[in-house]
């Protein structure tokens, strides 16, 4: 060992002598440096992963006319997440998911369970308008679900999310489900609670159905409060 080593070596050894005990356990836990994930919030790591795709020309919905690209809003510490097929004209026009008629029929929906829009996080399973409101293409679909609905619920972590109509049901739970064989029920999205139900736009089309779906809104509540005992 060279002398220079050697000198800083005893330096350090002196300095530790005149420590009380313990004091590298400490060193290591209270002063360990904060990981990324303690050192920025959900909002700003939603920021950042939002701003990464204002602009995305990913899927083939970049070139169809769409105004802008649509992400989620609400509160990201929210337990519960409720995801939709994708942007229609209204939401394309305000930057906005459920804004429109089906939106208004959402608000009520959330109200009604108690809660209010700006506690939860909506979100959509394509952010861009299809033309003409079609469903989304499986292509739309899934670029759109690696690029950024799962990047999302890696952010988010919510502990429900409810999925409005087939398109969103079928993007977490697989292409072949149909909606009227699993709503209603809970199923497992890589350790997320998921209840699917009808969409508000399927609702507006068919009002009979909405005690049908406020029987699974009762179920999320039911669970959520659960949870807050647990
Ligand atoms: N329908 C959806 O699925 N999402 C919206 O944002 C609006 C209408």
């Amino acid at each position: 060992m060279d002398a220079e080593r050697k000198k800083s070596l005893m330096a350090y050894l002196r300095f530790a002598a005149a420590q009380p005990r313990g004091f590298m356990y400490r060193a290591k836990t209270a002063g360990a440096p904060p990981t990324t994930q303690t050192l920025t919030s959900k909002k700003e790591q939603l920021a950042a992963l939002y701003a990464k795709y204002a602009k995305c020309i990913a899927c083939p919905l970049a070139e169809q006319g769409r105004t802008q690209v649509v992400f989620g809003v609400g509160n990201p510490d929210s337990k519960l997440l409720f995801i939709g097929e994708g942007p229609g004209r209204d939401e394309d026009i305000k930057g906005e998911p459920f804004v429109g008629r089906a939106g208004q029929l959402l608000n009520q929906i959330i109200e009604a369970m108690g809660l209010k829009r700006e506690d939860i996080y909506i979100s959509n399973v394509v952010k861009c308008r299809p033309p003409g409101n079609r469903t989304p293409l499986p292509i739309e679909r899934n670029t759109c679900k690696d690029l950024l609905l799962f990047k999302e619920l890696a952010i988010i972590k919510p502990v429900i999310i409810c999925t409005l109509g087939s398109a969103a049901t079928q993007g977490l739970l697989g292409d072949e489900i149909r909606i009227s064989d699993v709503r209603g029920q809970f199923h497992d999205f890589q350790g997320i609670l998921v209840m699917p139900t009808y969409h508000p736009a399927y609702l507006l089309r068919n009002p009979a159905e909405k005690r049908t779906v406020w029987e699974d809104m009762k179920k999320i509540m039911t669970k959520l409060a659960e949870l807050e005992t647990t």
